[in-house]
């Protein structure tokens, strides 16, 4: 039997997690799968509301770490995780994406020679004042097996002199759990709670720190939105870094009351969202898988995607954080100039069968 220990902690790693979860109860006499919480988010709705709706048993272990600066949290990660391992011993640890949790438990690992697994390997946005852009840098470069999404994923890490028997071209967990509460999906309530109908409304979310975390910026996004909300509807759950800027420059009061402000929804009514939006403005990483694999337009406001198949095969369009492209764009789609997109290769709700199949393999090499 071997162990093997995923880590979650921030948003979205959770439903990445939850089809992993699934496919290792498929060997039960092979794999022992725990899950270990860092407590990088915490609230109710961008945690806990999670592990319910993706149906998700309570973390085998919650580390607690919480907010704080940037090393509070990796330091806090680090040291709480190594005192897991010490006495687990897991023959594996497994890490999804991107966030401050993802490096430092890595890196522990790492430290006690446990072979490490990345899901989501290889994205680059090329980058480096993204913090995201560097935790995916180092977990590739300690990770021993590492599964890929698309295909600029495969070249970044050939690049990177990655040997090729450590890259697993596998396709997109985050879509696994898209495909498997689809019919859930559809029968969400959640426009009706918020009266709107399919494709009256634009859905925006905006949390980036080099979006939100100077006033100049994220007063010049608010003046956008509040102008595009005369034209149409404009639903905004908001992320608790955003709410916070807010509040802390004082512009909270600018908002137009045009803009629908709600508090982080769950997974369910936030993809029901997606599906049924005219359209998605956005600087998240994964709202672009989504929307492409759901064929919505997404207009991306940033200057880089570390995920550019959404844009060359998806619905994805990268404009910059230039508010006049932004507006331009949204109008285009307004007038119906709208991009098509297809599904990227392996992105077909299977990606966590054929990683758990692989570590399977590996581990009992
Ligand atoms: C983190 C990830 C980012 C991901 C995002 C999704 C890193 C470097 N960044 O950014 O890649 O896109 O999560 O949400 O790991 N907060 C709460 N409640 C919570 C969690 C956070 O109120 O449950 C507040 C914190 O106090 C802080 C702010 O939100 O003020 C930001 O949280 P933090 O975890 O530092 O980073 P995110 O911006 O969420």
């Amino acid at each position: 039997m071997k162990k093997i220990i995923s880590v979650v902690g921030a948003r979205p790693n959770f439903m990445k997690v939850a089809p992993l979860y699934r496919a290792f109860k498929k060997y039960p006499d092979k794999i022992q799968h725990l899950v270990c919480h860092t407590g990088q988010h915490y609230d109710e709705k961008m945690s806990k509301i999670f592990f319910d709706e993706l149906e998700m048993p309570k973390p085998d272990f919650y580390l607690g770490i919480g907010s704080g600066t940037h090393a509070e949290q990796i330091a806090g990660v680090m040291v709480a995780f190594e005192k897991v391992l010490q006495n687990e011993k897991p023959d594996l640890v497994l890490v999804v994406g991107d966030v401050n949790s993802t490096i430092a438990c890595s890196l522990v690992a790492s430290r006690f020679n446990i072979k490490v697994a990345h899901v989501e390997a290889g994205l680059r946005s090329f980058d480096r004042t993204m913090p995201e852009e560097i935790n995916r840098i180092l977990t590739d470069t300690i990770a021993d097996y590492l599964f890929v999404t698309e295909q600029s994923g495969i070249d970044n890490l050939k690049q990177e002199g990655i040997p090729d028997g450590k890259i697993f071209f596998v396709g997109n967990v985050m879509i696994d759990s898209l495909v498997f509460y689809l019919s859930k999906i559809e029968k969400s309530d959640i426009l009706r709670k918020l009266h709107c109908t399919k494709k009256d409304y634009i859905l925006v979310t905006l949390h980036r720190p080099a979006n939100v975390d100077t006033e100049e910026e994220l007063k010049q996004l608010f003046e956008m939105l509040n102008r595009i909300a005369d034209r149409r509807k404009i639903i905004f759950p908001i992320h608790p870094r955003t709410k916070n800027n807010l509040r802390k420059f004082h512009l909270i009061n600018m908002v137009s009351d045009k803009i629908f402000l709600t508090e982080p929804l769950g997974y369910i009514e936030f993809i029901s969202l997606i599906k049924n939006s005219l359209m998605i403005v956005t600087d998240s990483g994964g709202i672009q898988e989504e929307s492409t694999y759901l064929q919505v337009p997404c207009i991306t406001v940033r200057n880089n995607t570390e995920r550019p198949v959404t844009v060359t095969v998806g619905t994805n369009r990268l404009i910059g954080t230039d508010t006049s492209k932004v507006e331009l764009a949204v109008e285009e789609v307004l007038n119906g100039k709208i991009k098509k997109g297809n599904i990227p290769e392996l992105w077909d709700g299977r990606a966590a069968e054929r990683i758990c199949k692989i570590i399977v393999e590996k581990l009992n090499e």
